[in-house]
């Protein structure tokens, strides 16, 4: 029974924004019981800021809507034909923020949450309290304009954040694509981006929660290389009062915050050692205890991870708990390298010219061909990210409507990429280490992580010649 068909959709949606001011507020009250109805009506009406209309049935209220939108409608629970749960969805299609009551003769909890789930605003029991209601019903209606903003905010950065977000038209980038909308449609996924730096594991992440149903719960992102281990647990799990010397007042971890949307742990690689069980404990029950207190929490969440470095080789090497790998890892997605989708290399650099040209105010119209071969050619270490930089430091000098080869700054050092690989941020002394132990362990992932000796040597500070000697030492010369 849908008598509301979507061409009223038009007509109903724009009820609350196009009210008068100083108007009363349409209310419109559906009972079989059409005696209670319209000695609640009479009740709403004196109290001066409502007008009210009843109906015997929801085939009459359904049809009044399509010729008159109701600001709020107040539905009786249990009717012969459609029932107020059926009403509630049904409004609640057609617009979703018309604010609807839900009155019942006999108060049941599982029906009360029905209503609720249905979309009702309240629950409530008859007799009806009139202050009450009259009280909840000016409440909802001076929410609603909030709420719309609210919702347009929402939409604003589902398309601003979707699947679509992502640019490029290579197969690993459609793959890409494909892989957020099957992520987002699971509940509640675990899933691990790889790729290096720059790649667009953010961008990613933030596309696979706006693009679920989750959208309008949190995103929370955490970067566990930013805080020290204590101060990251704290800020994750959140602490109890008096859990130590500073926490003067108790306060939700991340974890809280983001329940029912996503959580986005990035650098998941870095986490210290320290944290490592506790995350994994809580990842698989989905249990914690704030910092210092004693109640266990349970929440739902999406995990998602990402990280730049090589996950498996920290496994092998003990400073990534196997276990913790195997548990984020569920779902795992490695984002492409720029290099490796070359084509698209001026797909991003006209997205980023348009981003930049509103950001600075500018009119590039277009980037010219030389320019073009050029971004192409270069390798990209730094990935999407370098080349956002590098379009928006072009973009800050540029005068002509065409972006030229000379507008570019020098790609390379220049231009941000990540031509010093990120080993040395990242690395890691296990306790109990010498001195000649963690040198050798330092030169090692270095080596691992450089295209070249040469490179190497820089990134090191020391010659080749000396490089040379240590790894002799080290017994690293089969690394590289
Ligand atoms: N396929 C893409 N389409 C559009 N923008 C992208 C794409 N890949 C990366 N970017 C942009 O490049 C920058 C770096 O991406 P980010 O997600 O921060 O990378 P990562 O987290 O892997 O280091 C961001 O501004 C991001 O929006
Ligand atoms: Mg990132």
């Amino acid at each position: 029974m849908r008598v509301l068909s979507t061409g009223t959709r038009g007509v109903v949606t724009p009820a609350g924004s196009a009210k008068i001011a100083g108007m009363p507020s349409k209310v419109y009250i559906v009972d079989d019981d059409l005696s209670f109805a319209k000695l609640l009506a009479v009740n709403l009406t004196q109290a001066g800021s409502f007008r009210t209309e009843v109906f015997e049935c929801a085939e009459d209220l359904y049809q009044r809507c399509v010729e008159q939108p109701p600001d709020a409608v107040i539905t009786d629970l249990l009717m012969p034909n459609i029932g107020g749960i059926e009403v509630t969805q049904d409004l609640r299609k057609i617009d979703p923020l018309l604010p609807v009551f839900v009155l019942t003769a006999h108060a049941d909890m599982e029906t009360a949450i029905e209503a609720l789930k249905a979309g009702a605003n309240e629950y409530l029991t008859k007799p009806v309290n009139l202050d009450e209601l009259n009280t909840l019903l000016r409440r909802a209606l001076a929410e609603r304009p909030m709420r719309e903003e609210a919702a347009t905010l929402q939409q604003t950065r589902k398309e601003k954040f979707s699947a679509g977000a992502i640019l490029g038209k290579h197969a690993k980038i459609k793959e890409v694509r494909e892989f957020v909308g099957r992520v987002a449609a699971i509940p509640y996924p675990t899933v691990l981006l790889l790729g290096e730096s720059g790649t667009g594991k953010n961008l990613v992440a933030r596309a696979i929660h706006y693009s679920s149903s989750r959208a309008a719960r949190r995103f929370v992102e955490i970067n566990c290389t930013a805080l020290p281990s204590h101060l990251l647990e704290a800020e994750l799990f959140g602490y109890q009062k008096g859990a130590f010397t500073d926490a003067r007042e108790s306060k939700r971890g991340l974890i809280e915050v983001a329940n029912g949307g996503t959580l986005f742990l990035d650098e998941i690689g870095d986490i210290p050692a320290e944290l490592q069980a506790k995350l994994l404990n809580f990842l698989e029950s989905r249990r914690f205890r704030r910092v210092g207190g004693t109640d266990e929490m349970e929440v739902e969440l999406s995990i998602i991870t990402a990280t730049n470095q090589d996950l498996e080789s920290r496994v092998k090497r003990g400073v990534f708990r196997a276990d913790l790998y195997y548990r984020i890892s569920v779902v795992v997605h490695l984002l492409p390298a720029l290099r490796t989708v070359r084509d698209d290399i001026p797909i991003l650099a006209d997205h980023f010219r348009a981003v930049f040209n509103q950001e600075f105010g500018k009119d590039v119209g277009s980037i010219n061909d030389a320019a073009r071969a050029r971004l192409i050619a270069w390798d990209w270490p730094g990935n999407a990210r370098e080349l956002r930089n590098v379009i928006e430091r072009a973009m800050i000098f540029a005068d002509k409507p065409v972006l030229e080869e000379a507008d570019l700054p020098p790609l390379g050092l220049a231009s941000g990429a990540a031509v010093t690989p990120s080993c040395a941020d990242q690395f890691a002394i296990a306790k109990g280490l010498s001195l000649a132990e963690a040198e050798r362990e330092y030169i090692r992932l270095t080596l691992s992580q450089c295209d070249s000796v040469q490179q190497a040597s820089e990134v090191l500070g020391i010659s080749r010649k000396n490089l040379w000697e240590k790894r002799k030492k080290y017994g690293l010369l089969n690394e590289v």
